[in-house]
């Protein structure tokens, strides 16, 4: 694909909108309201609106590699202030996926420079699951949980937040643990509870009584 590609792509994608309906950018540039947010992997083969058959406007996306919320990193946590206090959305989705590269190089013992302290994140994913998984003989069945788990943890990190925890409070939010599976392009549910996340992380966590 040649960035001339991307620009006719384009040109035709706003036809094909206007054909559809000739206000379509005009009701869009009034404002969003979307009704959840999505936190995945910066991985090309997962297509955070496509995987989902949703349309612009429809969820606020924050996209970086191994899908991670960790507790420091602005960006992340800017997101996800934005997204659940002021948009006020319903539902947030953590969603990793299988043959995750950032997952694999955790892994492995590299020296990857910049990468090391984010992927460290995930190292911390491993040690705190370390008995689990070591159990586990398969390697490629090993990386599979660390992807869960990891989604699993990082939904831990979007709970403990401030918003999360008001919203949750508030009775105005949902969370949620998905991973893509390449193989097959489905999107299967960890079953991640909130309620029982911040039973689980309040007493050490909580932020207000
Ligand atoms: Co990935």
């Amino acid at each position: 694909m040649n960035v001339e590609q991307i620009l006719k792509n384009n040109e035709k994608w706003v036809q094909e909108r206007l054909k559809q309906s000739p206000s379509y950018f005009k009701k869009l540039a009034k404002g969003q309201a979307p009704s959840c947010l999505y936190i995945g992997c910066s991985d090309s083969r997962v297509t955070a609106e496509a995987l989902m058959g949703v349309q612009p406007g429809e969820i606020f996306v924050h996209r970086n590699i191994a899908n991670l919320a960790p507790n420091n990193d602005l960006s992340a946590l800017s997101v996800i202030n934005y997204a659940v206090s002021i948009l006020k959305v319903k539902h947030v989705v953590v969603c990793g996926h299988y043959q995750c590269g950032g997952i694999k190089a955790a892994m492995q013992a590299n020296d990857l420079g910049i990468l090391n302290p984010w992927l460290r994140n995930i190292r911390d994913v491993y040690r705190l699951h370390q008995e689990e998984l070591n159990a586990i003989q398969s390697e490629a069945k090993r990386y599979d949980r660390l992807v869960e788990l990891n989604v699993i943890e990082q939904c831990v990190n979007v709970a403990k937040t401030i918003d999360v925890q008001q919203a949750y409070l508030e009775k105005r939010i949902q969370l949620h643990g998905w991973v893509f599976d390449i193989k097959t392009g489905k999107l299967i549910d960890l079953n991640v509870n909130l309620p029982k996340i911040t039973k689980q992380i309040r007493e050490i966590y909580k932020l207000f009584s």
